[in-house]
């Protein structure tokens, strides 16, 4: 059966010990705070504190500590979160360069004014898509690690005169595991060299079938230097989006996850974030893996300050006290003192486990983005 410390109960409640151990004195069961209790006295306790209880695995538990449920008639339909991943020098980077400048409500040319790792594009029809950059399988990857995923499609970029390579392959994996449908965008189709064709073929014995050869992995040819295709692969990304019914509360607290950090020596620390339920609000307290902070600014994807960020919007952070690990999770808190404790708490655990974790998905990484 599932047993619990008093001590971790208390830190996940973000409640105090003292408290949870009279709970517990209350309904007879004497324990001290290193003692172990079982899941249905938890639950109790758990309840007695105002909390709903979700019996889930720990990756959820960390991912969210206030354990709100979303109801299905709370669910509003979001734009897809897509990962560009495939080999080096297909033309990923070329890609999302062209897909950003379909974008309708940019305004200026060429528009890239800064680069967070993430950007939404709004398409003619007003559609939105979320595309993560190259940073971003960083995220991706700690991410898939705890067993939660970011990206709702994978766009596999592989170069038409070149084949399917060894991060090809790579990426295809990543894919699988995180359970993401691939587009296939066959790139460089402009090339003299290119055959989309020997692409299809060679992504067969990888199990990607597309549907010219009677699977269901939706493909489409694209030029990045051309612009060519690309309205062709928006489009496909959107069925396949319709397909996976994407839906998100954004009348909650946010929750999220960070896709890349940094210290700005003028701004401090700038994590960029994908919100993924609810609304980020300026002035919202955070705790982002093992760092808070109060929301002091929040910046888009066009370096613009933005006073909210709703479902699939990436957007800069600024105000946390330091500077979070890529792939951290995220979620508003109700107060100070609750992001304290839960922060103690992780800085505490991240001691204890330290590394190991770390230097495994540090190795997959490092080839893939060899
Ligand atoms: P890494 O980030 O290093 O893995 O590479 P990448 O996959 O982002 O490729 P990148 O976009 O940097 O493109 C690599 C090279 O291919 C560049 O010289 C691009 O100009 C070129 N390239 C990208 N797309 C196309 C295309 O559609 N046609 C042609 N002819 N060249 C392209
Ligand atoms: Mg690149």
């Amino acid at each position: 059966p599932e047993t619990i410390t008093v001590q971790e109960l208390a830190n996940r409640m973000a409640a105090r010990q003292g408290e949870v151990i009279k709970a517990l004195m209350k309904n007879g069961v004497m324990a001290t705070v290193t003692q172990t209790i079982d899941a249905d006295t938890a639950e109790l306790i758990v309840e007695e504190f105002g909390h709903r209880v979700r019996r889930v695995a720990e990756s959820d538990v960390e991912l969210g500590i206030e354990g709100i449920e979303d109801t299905p008639e709370n669910l509003v339909a979001r734009p897809p979160v897509v990962t560009v991943m495939g080999h080096v020098d297909h033309g990923k980077t070329s890609l999302l360069d062209a897909l950003r400048t379909t974008d309708m409500a940019g305004g200026e040319a060429g528009g890239i004014t800064q680069h967070i790792g993430a950007y939404q594009v709004t398409l003619a029809s007003g559609a939105k898509i979320t595309f993560l950059d190259t940073p971003g399988h960083e995220a991706f990857t700690a991410m898939r690690a705890r067993g939660a995923s970011i990206t709702d499609v994978v766009v596999l970029v592989v170069a038409a005169d070149d084949g399917v390579m060894p991060q090809t392959i790579e990426a295809i994996k990543h894919a699988k595991a995180a359970d993401a449908p691939i587009i296939v965008a066959i790139n460089k189709i402009d090339k003299p060299g290119a055959n989309p064709e020997r692409v299809r073929q060679e992504l067969l014995s990888h199990e990607i079938v597309v549907e010219s050869l009677g699977g269901d992995v939706q493909d489409v040819e694209v030029s990045a230097k051309k612009r060519e295709g690309l309205d062709k692969l928006e489009e496909a990304i959107l069925l396949q989006a319709e397909i996976l019914d994407l839906k998100a509360n954004p009348n909650r607290s946010a929750e999220g996850a960070v896709i890349e950090s940094r210290l700005d020596k003028g701004r401090g620390s700038v994590a960029s974030v994908l919100v993924q339920k609810g609304v980020l609000n300026k002035g919202d307290i955070v705790v982002a893996g093992a760092e808070w902070g109060r929301v002091r600014a929040l910046v888009n994807d066009r370096g613009r300050q933005v006073s909210e960020a709703g479902p699939s919007t990436p957007v800069e952070v600024l105000g946390l006290t330091g500077v979070p690990a890529a792939g951290a999770p995220f979620v508003v808190v109700e107060n100070e003192m609750r992001a304290r404790e839960i922060c103690e708490f992780r800085q505490r655990k991240l001691k204890e486990h330290h590394v190991a974790g770390q230097v495994a998905a540090r190795g997959t990484l490092d080839q893939m983005l060899a």
